[in-house]
């Protein structure tokens, strides 16, 4: 059994939580999440910080079997995506609402702004309770919207979340994206300096 580790090779220490986040697309399929896991993972999300605390955001959560599951894993991930996605054991589908509650349209660079810090959170939040999950821009938006019957939202991403699978065990390619390093710009290029 191959469970990859890639923790962030900082320049100085930084919370395990945050190191040891990474992006696998390598999920043990035999595994199950529990209903109150998927609860967890909502209320990680509902409690993030959002301008006005107008929290622009909604999520679906569907379970590995489900029939929306594998819909979207049958027809509406994007190129490779579509090899290593159907294995995770829950997708969380990231809405960001295009209206606020008065009606009034929400400025599109906000509602994704807030919906990020969201998943971000969610996301972080598997990492708390052992799983592991990988953020999907690559799925059939409409699609997917169309689906869910959703008219008033953009769909941000689609993340897979689930526990690490055995790496030993999948196709060539897969391994080797599995095993590639994770690369960062150095911090002198993220930096901007100022007198
Ligand atoms: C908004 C967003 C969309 C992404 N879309 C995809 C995707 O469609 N397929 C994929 O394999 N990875 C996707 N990723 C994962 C990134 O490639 C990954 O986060 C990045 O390479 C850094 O690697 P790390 O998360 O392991 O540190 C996405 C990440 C983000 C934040």
């Amino acid at each position: 059994m191959t469970k990859i580790q890639k923790a962030a090779d900082t320049s100085v220490p930084i919370s395990e939580l945050l190191a040891n986040r990474w992006s696998p697309r390598v999920y043990d399929p035999t595994h199950v999440m529990t209903q109150q896991q998927v609860t967890r993972l909502a209320e990680a999300a509902r409690w993030a910080a959002s301008g006005n605390n107008a929290q622009p955001w909604r999520f679906a959560f569907t379970l590995r079997g489900e029939e929306l599951f594998e819909k979207i894993s049958a027809g509406m991930l994007s190129g490779f995506n579509a090899s290593w996605a159907p294995q995770a054991s829950l997708y969380v589908l990231a809405f960001a609402n295009k209206f606020k509650a008065d009606g009034s349209e929400l400025d599109r660079h906000a509602a994704y702004f807030n919906n990020a810090l969201a998943t971000s959170q969610l996301v972080f939040e598997a990492e708390a309770m052992g799983l592991k999950a990988h953020y999907m821009g690559g799925v059939l938006h409409d699609e997917i919207l169309r689906s869910v019957g959703v008219e008033d939202a953009w769909l941000t991403c689609v993340i897979t979340i689930g526990a690490q699978g055995d790496a030993s065990n999948v196709s060539e390619e897969l391994q080797q994206r599995e095993a590639a390093p994770r690369e960062r710009k150095p911090l002198d290029q993220i930096l901007i300096s100022h007198s």
